[in-house]
């Protein structure tokens, strides 16, 4: 990503939906710049300025503040977390294949990391009763997931996720939910965050994917307050807070959510339905499983058991970005990341560029 992501012109490889102008959010969500005049450069607050902190718990803790932290994406969010609950030695459960900070910052911590695999030869599914037997073996302190998943778009139903808190709560363990893609859901209502039926569980949120405002770089932590006061402690060495500029911005868009992420959903069906048609048109040479949510798949191309030299040469020859699948560990090889959220034109284009190459 860091090598092609600027300098190609067609990105189809990242997770997040199409990107908003500053004028269109101020558009949809009804007010002015000139409301951002008056405001003092003052710093905000540790757990994140009031109005938007009241706007997330409004969201999603039923209006409870006290489990609410503002962060610099979730990225923050994710970081922080793992340092403060996190010794060397301590075992960790990941989902495999999973982005890369929910197990690489555990495993620089010195932890062990066991991976709990979806299970590829049924298109990537949960198996609860394979983490279930993970998590009798290995104790973990802590089990990370995230669904729907990146990179391959899949999801868990309710009562799997019923399944998850029980082997948290039966192990003992914190259940760190990742829901960077949980409000974007199309076959199905978004999954309910975990919070009340159990009380060792964090859940992250961000901006940057279901609402298109990945550059305000903000996310929120959910978790119990006595954790957060214990991460506000570690925070004070990175960043202290969240400009409140940003947080003007993000408190506008968690008062307009369900209008954003629904008009995203219809902008990402559409699209969905060009990669789809797309990949009709390409059969024995790619193949592509609808997502259950997020705009993320894993594609495979059959006759390519690595994809990395055919990603190299499409961001080369056709400036095209799909994320090869050995960036998610090496047996994904076969596998790239395909992102279909970005614009249309985008990936008309994107889509073109694999095409040409597979055929030339
Ligand atoms: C699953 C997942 N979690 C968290 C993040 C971090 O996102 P951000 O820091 O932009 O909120 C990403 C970014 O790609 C992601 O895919």
């Amino acid at each position: 990503m860091r090598l092609y992501y600027h300098k190609v012109d067609h990105d189809i490889g990242s997770s997040g939906v199409r990107d908003m102008t500053i004028n269109e959010l101020a558009s949809i969500c009804e007010f002015e710049l000139s409301e951002l005049g008056p405001m003092i450069f003052h710093d905000s607050e540790s757990f994140g300025g009031s109005r938007l902190r009241r706007a997330l718990a409004d969201r999603w803790t039923g209006g409870d503040l006290d489990p609410v932290m503002v962060t610099h994406g979730s990225s923050e969010a994710i970081y922080i977390v793992m340092h403060t609950l996190l010794d060397p030695g301590d075992e960790v459960i990941v989902v495999d294949p999973a982005y890369q900070q929910l197990y690489d910052i555990a495993a620089g911590l010195g932890c062990r990391i066991t991976r709990w695999a979806l299970n590829r030869d049924d298109g990537f599914s949960a198996d609860l009763s394979s983490l279930r037997r993970l998590a009798r073996e290995s104790r973990p302190r802590m089990i990370v997931v995230n669904f729907p998943h990146n990179p391959t778009g899949v999801s868990i139903t309710p009562q799997q996720q019923r399944e998850l808190i029980e082997i948290a709560e039966e192990a003992g363990a914190w259940l760190v939910w990742d829901h960077a893609f949980g409000e974007l859901t199309y076959t199905t209502e978004p999954l309910p965050l975990p919070f009340g039926s159990y009380a060792k569980c964090i859940a992250f949120g961000t901006f940057s994917k279901s609402y298109g405002l990945a550059g305000l770089r903000v996310g929120w932590c959910l978790a119990p307050p006595e954790l957060l006061h214990r991460m506000a402690v570690l925070r004070d060495y990175i960043a202290l807070y969240v400009s409140p500029i940003l947080e003007f911005f993000a408190e506008k868009a968690v008062r307009n959510a369900d209008r954003i992420v629904s008009l995203q959903r219809e902008h990402a069906r559409a699209n969905l339905k060009t990669l789809l048609d797309w990949a009709e048109e390409l059969p024995g040479l790619v193949k592509v499983r609808p997502p259950a949510g997020g705009v993320a798949t894993f594609v495979e191309f059959p006759g390519h058991p690595d994809v990395t030299g055919l990603c190299r040469r499409l961001a080369e020859q056709e400036r095209v970005l799909l994320v090869p699948g050995h960036c998610f560990g090496e047996s994904f090889s076969g596998y790239a990341r395909l992102g279909f959220g970005g614009t249309s034109t985008e990936l008309s284009a994107g889509l073109a560029g694999i095409r040409r190459l597979l055929l030339g």
